[in-house]
């Protein structure tokens, strides 16, 4: 089976993601290393403990950076609730995090799996610049590389440009896209063109099974804010981008292209741009993931939640 460790910030979306690595047949999650990001590094860390706990399963979980590598944060727990589990109050899980760093975790882990190490970062890109600061031959020892984050047209979600994960730290996503030759990304705008209906979902969260309960409770909020906010669609970044990773023959358009991070915009400090026509760059360093297949990610996160 194939290891994966994934990075995140978990996150309404993140746990769906996570529900579905844990539920893949031909995959292993050998680690969760958290950042923050949504809300703060106690919650962030809280939420992967306790979703792992849901879960029944012994993953570590891996405690990483507290703050952006530069700026002050600037979190989203108006979209994933104060806690980023929909302040629901859940008991606190009783399993501990790792004693390791994340940034320390990864490095180990792709020694472990060197070559066939799938990495998936569903977060800020914090942890992995500070892994890759620390050893720069990261990216040699890992197969397969793929990042939620950006707006390939600029379409942003949390300034007009800029998507969440890239702008909550432009520095280390630009040391991150710099540092790796090849990686796969799933932007925002690949998950609004992949909303997926309400009435469906809830159908999914209905099933009965201690993981969709849970999963239920803790995206209420998040799923009200989404239809009052963005209308009938529910746009789960994270689950496309996990749907990628473990299912990419379901991805019917690539386009591979340089990209990179603006860090110094007044409007536009922490958009991806991606060079489209090769202006200044012949390097296409990224994979984008346009079209993914509608029934297949459907599947994947219904099964996710239904799984014992
Ligand atoms: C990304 O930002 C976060 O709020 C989500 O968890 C996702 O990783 C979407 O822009
Ligand atoms: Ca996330």
């Amino acid at each position: 089976r194939i290891p994966l460790l994934i990075d995140t910030d978990p996150g309404v979306d993140d746990a769906l993601a996570l529900l579905m690595a844990f539920n893949a047949p031909d995959h292993h999650v050998v680690g969760l290393t958290v950042t923050a990001g949504n809300v703060g590094l106690a919650h962030t860390t809280a939420n992967a403990l306790k979703l792992v706990e849901v879960c029944g399963l012994d993953v570590p979980v891996f405690a990483g950076a507290d703050a952006p590598l530069l700026h002050p944060a600037r979190d989203a727990g108006y979209v994933h609730g104060r806690d980023g589990f929909g302040d629901t109050g859940y008991v606190p899980a009783t399993r501990a995090l790792e004693g390791e760093h994340a940034a320390l975790a990864i490095l180990r882990l792709s020694h472990a799996y060197a070559g066939r190490l799938l990495l998936v970062a569903l977060g800020p890109l914090t942890n992995i610049a500070l892994a890759l600061k620390l050893d720069p031959t990261l990216p040699q020892r890992v197969g397969r590389f793929v990042v939620m984050g950006g707006a390939v047209t600029a379409h942003g979600n949390v300034t007009p440009a800029a998507e969440f994960n890239i702008a909550f730290d432009p520095e280390a996503a630009h040391l991150v896209f710099a540092a790796f030759p090849r990686f796969d990304l799933v932007d925002w705008e690949a998950t609004v063109a992949h909303g997926f209906s309400h009435d469906e979902a809830e159908q999914w969260l209905a099933c009965g099974s201690p993981r969709a309960t849970f999963y239920e409770e803790i995206s209420r909020q998040t799923r009200l804010w989404s239809v009052d906010r963005r209308g009938d669609l529910w746009h789960a970044a994270d689950a496309l981008a996990m749907a990628c990773a473990l299912q990419p023959d379901h991805v019917q358009e690539w386009a591979e292209r340089p990209v990179a991070v603006e860090l110094a915009g007044r409007l536009t400090r922490g958009v991806t741009v991606v060079d489209w026509l090769r202006q200044e760059s012949e390097v296409d360093n990224a994979r984008i993931a346009l079209r993914y297949e509608p029934a297949a990610f459907h599947a994947m996160m219904r099964d996710a939640l239904a799984a014992a």
